[in-house]
C-alpha cells in the first residue's frame, strides 16, 4: 500500500527524521511542473524538515564527472537555474550543489539549519540513474532520513532515484503524486458517461495502450493529427502527403478504430501551403463544431495530443475550439496532460478549462493504458532492511 505523505499521522511524522529526499521532475521548458509541487515543499517545511531536492532534465550524453563535478554536458541540462527559479517562487533560499561528492553533500546537509533547501544537479549525469543502480540509490539515501516521490512525470521510469531508492528509505507519495493517482485513477475505474476520448498528436504509436484500454469504454473517440490521418486513410480517404502511420503493428491497433462508428475522424481538414502543401495540419471548422457538440454531452473527457500543428497559429484553431468546448462543459470531469499540450493551453490561457491537468506526458499515457508505473509500484513495496 502506498503511504501518502499528507496522510501520515503525528507519530509517524515525528519519527521521520529531519531530512527529506524529495524527487521532483524539472524536465520542462517552463516551470509549470515546479509550480505543481510547491504545496509539497511548503508542507515539508511546515513539518520542520530540511529538503534535498533531486531531479533530472533531458537525456544527457557525452559528459563525465571530474572529481564529482559534471563536466562536458550541455549547459541547459544543468539545474542551477532551477534553484534560482524555485527560490524566487517560494521566497526562500535554495542552495544548488554542483557536484556529486556524497560525503561532502551529507556533511553540508546535516550541518545546515533545519528548514534548509538544497537542489542537486541533474541526476542523469550519473550513469546509475537510468539503470536503477542500487549503489547510486544507497548514496542518495545516505543524505536523508526519508524519501518523497512527487515526480509523477518520471514515475514510469525505473530510475535509481525513483525505484531503487525506496529500498533504502521509508518512502512516501507527495501531494501532487497523490492528486495524480486520484484524478487518473478516477477516469480509469469509475468514469461518468458519456466518456469522450480526444486523441491528437503527430503519432498514434505512443497512444496505442490508451486506445486499447479505452476503445470499448469510451462512448466517443474524436480524432485529430496523425491518428486521424491514419484512420481516414484506412477508411479509404485520400489524405495525400499527411503524416500517418505505416507500421503494420500500429495499423493493426488502428484498424478496429477505422471500422468503429463511434470513432469520429475529421469531416474537413485544414491543408498546409508551400512545402507543406498536401498535408492536413488541423481539423476544419465543421469538425470543430461536431467535436464541440460531442464534448457538450460528455461527463468525462480525456484529451491527449493537439489536433493540429499548434506551433503555427494558423493551424491551432481546431485545438483552441476544442479546449473552449471542454471549458464550457462544467458538468464533465476533464483531464489532459503532456508537455506540448499543457504549454499550449497555458499560452492561450485555456488550462483552467480542465478539471485536472496531469504533470505527466509518457507517465500519464502509461497510467491511462492501465500499466503499472514502476515508481508508484515501488512506493507500495516493503523496504529491505
Ligand atoms: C517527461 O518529461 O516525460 C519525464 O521527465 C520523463 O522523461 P524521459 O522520457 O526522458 O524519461
Amino acid at each position: 500500500m502506498i503511504t501518502y505523505l499528507q496522510k501520515t499521522g503525528p507519530r509517524v511524522r515525528a519519527g521521520l527524521g529531519d531530512v527529506a529526499l524529495l524527487r521532483l521532475d524539472f524536465n520542462t521548458k517552463d516551470d509549470w511542473r515546479m509550480m505543481a509541487v510547491i504545496p509539497t515543499i511548503t508542507y515539508l517545511l511546515q513539518m520542520g524538515k530540511t529538503i534535498v531536492i533531486v531531479s533530472h532534465r533531458g537525456r544527457p550524453s557525452g559528459g563525465s564527472l571530474t572529481k564529482g563535478v559534471p563536466t562536458g554536458f550541455s549547459a541547459d541540462l544543468h539545474l542551477k537555474r532551477d534553484a534560482a527559479k524555485l527560490a524566487a517562487r517560494i521566497t526562500r533560499p535554495v542552495r544548488f550543489i554542483d557536484h556529486f561528492r556524497w560525503d561532502e553533500i551529507r556533511a553540508t546537509v546535516r550541518g545546515a539549519p533545519r528548514g534548509s533547501i538544497f537542489l542537486l544537479d541533474n541526476l542523469r549525469f550519473l550513469p546509475g540513474e537510468a539503470t536503477n543502480d542500487r549503489g547510486l540509490a544507497r548514496s542518495l539515501a545516505s543524505l536523508a532520513d526519508f524519501y518523497v516521490n512527487d515526480a509523477f512525470a518520471v514515475s514510469h521510469r525505473a530510475n535509481a532515484s525513483v525505484v531503487a531508492i525506496t529500498e533504502f528509505l521509508p518512502s512516501y507519495a507527495g501531494l501532487e503524486l497523490a492528486r495524480e493517482i486520484g484524478a487518473l485513477g478516477k477516469v480509469m475505474t469509475r468514469p461518468a458517461h458519456p466518456l469522450v476520448l480526444v486523441l491528437g498528436g503527430a503519432k498514434a504509436s505512443d497512444k496505442l495502450g490508451v486506445i486499447a484500454r479505452f476503445r470499448r469504454r469510451a462512448d466517443r473517440v474524436l480524432l485529430g493529427g496523425g491518428s486521424a490521418n491514419s484512420v481516414l486513410a484506412l477508411r479509404g480517404v485520400d489524405v495525400r502527403r499527411s503524416l500517418r502511420e505505416s507500421d503494420p503493428a500500429v495499423l493493426r491497433v488502428l484498424r478496429p478504430l477505422a471500422r468503429d462508428p463511434k470513432v469520429l475522424a475529421p469531416e474537413d481538414l485544414v491543408w498546409g501551403s508551400g512545402a507543406r502543401k498536401d498535408m492536413a495540419l488541423d481539423i476544419g471548422p465543421k469538425t470543430s463544431r461536431r467535436f464541440g457538440a460531442e464534448i457538450a454531452r460528455a461527463r468525462t473527457i480525456i484529451w491527449s495530443g493537439p489536433l493540429g500543428m499548434i506551433e503555427k497559429d494558423a493551424y491551432a484553431k481546431g485545438s483552441i475550439a476544442v479546449a473552449h468546448a471542454i471549458g464550457r462543459n462544467r458538468k464533465a470531469f476533464s483531464l489532459t496532460g503532456g508537455g506540448e499540450t499543457v504549454m499550449f493551453l497555458k499560452q492561450h490561457r485555456l488550462d483552467k478549462a480542465f478539471s485536472f491537468i496531469s504533470t505527466g506526458g509518457g507517465a500519464m499515457l502509461d497510467f491511462l493504458a492501465g500499466e503499472k508505473l514502476p515508481g508508484i509500484e515501488a512506493l507500495s513495496r516493503k523496504r529491505r532492511k
